[in-house]
């Protein structure tokens, strides 16, 4: 039994398994599968391409991991984590994700995506976008400052001194305490960096992001404080 999951903004606990859908099976796509599975949550995952391509990883994964459509996976999921980069055309299912809890593992890298206008003059952030691309959903920013190895390996107990620390930011609170239920139960502190406006604060470049490997809290706290707003070139 998991208690992460909120319905209707309000924190329930269910009596049936928790299942995660996950579209991107990439580096955090498989890592984030294998510590939730660990967690004793249900998986459907998927890639760009046929379920079938993922037979070994669900092999690996075991009974309570199913390969699927990046559609079946979001219409699978109590919620459901996008670790696939944002395109500006749309590609993620957008009807299947209407209603959901989405946690977006995206960075805005542009060596691997070009140029979005948008973010590079500061108007919105990449998680905006990725808001305005599944308007129905609740986007959250989740898992963006932790390398996907270390996800499964850097947890710690609460009040550990070195407890890493991840920023989570949302429109929707209940967004922000679902993430920062799933940050627990795996070890990591949240530090809300709401709403998505605002996660400019924590982009690539940022004190908070030079950081990543080892903040905790209060560091984070304070990167995300001093982060230099973003000038138009
Ligand atoms: N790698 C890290 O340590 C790390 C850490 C934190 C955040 N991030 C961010 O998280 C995101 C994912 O990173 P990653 O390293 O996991 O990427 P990755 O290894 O390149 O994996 C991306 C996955 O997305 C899938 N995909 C692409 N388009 C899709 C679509 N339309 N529908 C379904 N699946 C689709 C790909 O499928 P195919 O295999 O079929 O191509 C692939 O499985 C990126 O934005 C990255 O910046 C990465």
């Amino acid at each position: 039994m998991n208690s992460v999951l909120p319905k209707s903004g309000t924190m329930t606990t269910i009596g049936t398994m928790t299942t995660i859908g996950i579209i991107g099976a990439g580096e955090v796509g498989t890592q984030l599968a294998r510590a939730v599975i660990a967690l004793g949550y249900e998986v459907v995952i998927a890639n760009s391409r046929r379920p079938e391509t993922l037979a070994g990883l669900v092999s690996e994964l075991g009974p309570h991991a199913r390969a699927a459509t990046a559609a079946d996976a979001a219409a699978a999921g109590d919620f459901v984590v996008v670790a696939v980069p944002l395109k500006l055309a749309n590609d993620m299912p957008t009807a299947q994700l209407a209603g959901k809890i989405v946690l977006d593992t995206n960075n805005y890298m542009v060596w691997r995506d070009g140029h979005y206008p948008e973010i590079d003059s500061g108007r919105k952030t990449v998680y905006e976008l990725r808001q305005e691309q599944l308007p129905m959903s609740r986007v959250v920013q989740a898992f963006t400052h932790i390398q996907a190895p270390r996800i499964t390996t850097a947890g710690q107990p609460a009040g550990a001194p070195r407890r890493l620390a991840l920023p989570v930011s949302s429109n929707f609170p209940e967004a922000v305490h679902l993430v920062t239920g799933l940050y627990e139960q795996l070890g990591f502190d949240a530090v809300d960096n709401s709403p998505l406006s605002q996660a400019w604060r924590s982009a690539p470049g940022q004190p908070a992001w030079s950081a990543l490997q080892h903040q905790t809290r209060s560091e984070l706290m304070a990167n995300l404080a001093r982060a230099h707003p973003v000038v138009a070139a």
